[in-house]
């Protein structure tokens, strides 16, 4: 293989690029992966590989701060078949426990994968010798694989952000041989907790034949934190300060305001929360007076059915709430269905006594890691649902299941009694939790593990006789 000496020596892959596209310009998107990999892309003469969000459009590489961006266009079928279709009604429903049902259609399977070719194409045509490739997510799990048969040169790392499967539910997935094959063509593989660690060992001895041991040095937990001193300094500064007491006032100065703010996706919990509320104000436990429930929903994957049924659902929860116990002037439950700015959402944390945090299943949740941080200590109550990577971490909160109504219910009558400046302790203890282990942190740990010689991921694999891909290619223009 030719030395290749141009070409990148850091290379991310994401599903998005981190930018938002304004007009004829593009500005970097806020978020946390961005705050904390942009600044090592741009030391490290570094590029990113990801879609830019629209379809059937072609655009050449370009420069946004400090770094090279390569876009993988997508067409309209591809978004549907291999974002909407494979990755979030396949992928994304078996990872989260199969709160809805996955569709195993084969159509989406193939653009899956001419998909992830394409990403690694890009890839290997971008990477400088020896370079370090950082991919992310779900999308790309076949990437690791396709690069390593033709760049055995460079390291590659794989982070996958939402949790890892049961080997009893990932055995549903028609093409899973091939998914596990595609992961291990990685150096280094991360998952959030230690139990999606111990899902993925137990997949690669079923389906790979592999003794879990030798997988030992590719796969660790390395749960992905948030930026704490943005965070904190946003939430000292005089401006986000000012529009917490904004907000509070806007909502009726209530005694008990509870906050909840998530991606409206199913695996939030969104209706459990509401049922647990609307059950509180029936009783008598919340008062409707005093008590105010503000939900953020971000739009989200807003294509997909199962999405829009929860968004009807979602909706219609909240009106019978507030036709029960509101008045035409004051709503219980306020709603907002859009996204905030990241100092808007620190004031929002800032703003409320309560954040309620109910996921039926998710990678990690970083509102909860973000809103402990914000409050530094000072008080309020953070109620978590023990299916969240997070409460791995802060065991000092209010952990729940938000399946048990019972329980759900006592959680957050306890955070409600704990208004004001109650429990700063507990808040604090989280906090300091948070920062030992902030995205920067986060960072370093993987990108120094990946460079350490000890981390060489496993010999090429010999695929088992079961090859699922094959097979499926002959039956390509049959059915779905
Ligand atoms: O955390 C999972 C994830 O898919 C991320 O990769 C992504 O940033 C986020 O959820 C939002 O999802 P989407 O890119 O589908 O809008």
């Amino acid at each position: 293989m030719p030395r290749r000496r141009d070409g990148h020596s850091f290379i991310l892959m994401a599903n998005r690029l981190p930018v938002d596209r304004c007009g004829d310009s593009w500005h970097t998107a806020p978020g946390g992966l961005v705050s904390a990999l942009a600044p090592i892309a741009k030391a490290e003469s570094g590029a990113w590989i990801g879609w830019p969000g629209t379809c059937e459009e072609t655009i050449e590489p370009f420069g946004v701060g400090g770094m090279h961006l390569v876009p993988i266009p997508l067409s309209c079928a591809e978004h549907r078949q291999y974002y909407e279709g494979f990755s979030n009604a396949v992928l994304w429903p078996l990872y989260h426990d199969l709160i809805v049902a996955p569709e195993y259609r084969r159509d989406w399977w193939f653009a899956y994968e001419a998909v992830n070719a394409r990403f690694a194409r890009a890839a290997i045509e971008t990477a400088a010798y020896g370079a370090t490739i950082w991919i992310h997510d779900y999308h790309l799990q076949l990437v690791p694989r396709m690069i390593r048969g033709q760049r055995p040169d460079v390291r590659i790392g794989f982070f996958n952000h939402i949790p890892f499967p049961p080997v009893e539910l990932l055995a549903q997935l028609p093409w899973r041989e091939a998914v596990m094959d595609g992961l291990l063509g990685a150096d280094v593989i991360g998952l959030q907790r230690e139990s999606d660690v111990t899902n993925f060992r137990a997949a690669s001895q079923r389906f790979l034949g592999i003794d879990p041991d030798r997988v030992s040095n590719v796969i660790g937990a390395y749960p992905i934190s948030v930026d704490v001193d943005a965070i904190r300094e946003a939430a000292e500064s005089e401006s986000v300060a000012r529009l917490a007491r904004q907000f509070r006032h806007d909502l009726g100065n209530p005694e008990v305001l509870m906050l909840g703010i998530d991606r409206l996706d199913y695996t939030k919990g969104i209706p459990q929360r509401l049922h647990a509320v609307e059950e509180l104000l029936d009783e008598g436990a919340l008062d409707p007076e005093t008590t105010v429930l503000a939900q953020v929903a971000v739009p989200s994957r807003e294509g997909i059915g199962a999405y829009q049924d929860l968004r009807d659902e979602v909706e219609r929860l909240i009106g019978r709430v507030n036709g029960r116990f509101g008045t035409i002037e004051r709503g219980v439950v306020q709603y907002a269905h859009q996204s905030y700015s990241f100092e808007a959402t620190i004031a929002l944390y800032l703003a409320a006594d309560v954040l309620l945090v109910t996921s039926l299943r998710d990678g990690m949740n970083l509102v909860a890691k973000e809103f402990v941080t914000a409050r530094q200590g000072s008080g309020g109550a953070l109620v978590l649902s023990e299916f969240a990577g997070a409460a791995d971490e802060l065991d000092r909160a209010i952990i729940v299941n938000p399946h048990d109504t019972s329980g759900l219910k006592n959680g957050i009558r306890q955070a409600a009694s704990l208004t004001g400046d109650d429990a700063p302790e507990q808040m604090a203890a989280m906090a300091a939790a948070v920062k030992d282990n902030d995205l920067h942190q986060w960072a370093r740990r993987f990108l120094n593990d990946l460079q350490s010689p000890m981390n060489s991921g496993l010999p090429l694999l010999k695929m088992p006789t079961r090859k699922t891909t094959g097979n499926l290619r002959e039956v390509k223009h049959v059915g779905r």
